[in-house]
């Protein structure tokens, strides 16, 4: 699609919307989603200088992040934009389930965080079933993994929700952490669960 054509779309999106107005910053942030920059996040969380490329949950998004996944304009992206090939999560039952049988463990409470080539994206979510809507929500996701990344001193209590192409076990979980944070601390990880899909989404 001729990029005019897009803009006159997005044009009609942001104008034709009657139960909601988004701004053009978040529109030009939902429309860089795509799998070719890791859906906003194109540095890995092993790397030094990553950052997440969204957040979805019930909370504040953290500062800097546009919480662009909230119901009705992802609908809307979702409706418009189809090949964004971005499909807006469902929103997980309201009491956090056990895995359903699609997804197996692989690992459970590590100090680590999986790292690997099939790295796909990742951003903030409040619970593990989030990163699994997340998952299920991006096509080619077969493995999730969810940890807390403690850095600084007001550590929050969202989880790191990372996604990947391929099944990964234990012996994957080697980013431990210990970068260099701007203030000087050192990061490291807790709670990292790792969860495999019998087959990748569609
Ligand atoms: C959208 O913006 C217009 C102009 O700023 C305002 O009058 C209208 O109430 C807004 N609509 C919603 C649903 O926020
Ligand atoms: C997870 O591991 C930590 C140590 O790394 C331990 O203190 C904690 O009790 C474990 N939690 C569970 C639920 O097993």
């Amino acid at each position: 699609m001729r990029f005019s054509t897009l803009f006159a779309t997005l044009a009609v999106v942001a104008t034709g919307a009657s139960a909601a107005n988004f701004s053009t910053e978040s529109i030009s942030t939902a429309v860089s989603l795509t799998a070719q920059n890791h859906y906003g996040a194109p540095i890995p969380p092993w790397e030094v200088g990553h950052y997440p490329g969204w957040y979805y949950g019930q909370g504040t998004p953290p500062q800097g992040i546009t919480c662009i996944l909230e119901g009705l304009f992802c609908e809307l992206l979702e409706l418009f934009f189809p090949f964004l090939g971005f499909q807006c999560p469902k929103p997980p039952p309201p009491h956090q389930p056990p895995p359903p049988p699609e997804y197996s463990q692989t690992f459970y409470n590590l100090t680590c965080a999986a790292q690997d080539d099939s790295y796909q994206t990742y951003g903030l979510v409040d619970t593990v079933a989030d990163c699994l809507a997340m998952c299920d929500s991006v096509s080619g996701c077969t493995f999730f993994n969810t940890y807390h990344d403690v850095n600084g001193k007001d550590g929050s209590t969202q989880l790191t929700c990372a996604l990947f192409q391929e099944c990964l076990a234990a012996s994957s979980a080697d980013n431990c952490g210990g970068q260099t944070q701007p203030d000087g601390s050192v990061d490291y990880i807790t709670n990292s669960d790792g969860y495999c899909k019998k087959k990748a989404t569609a």
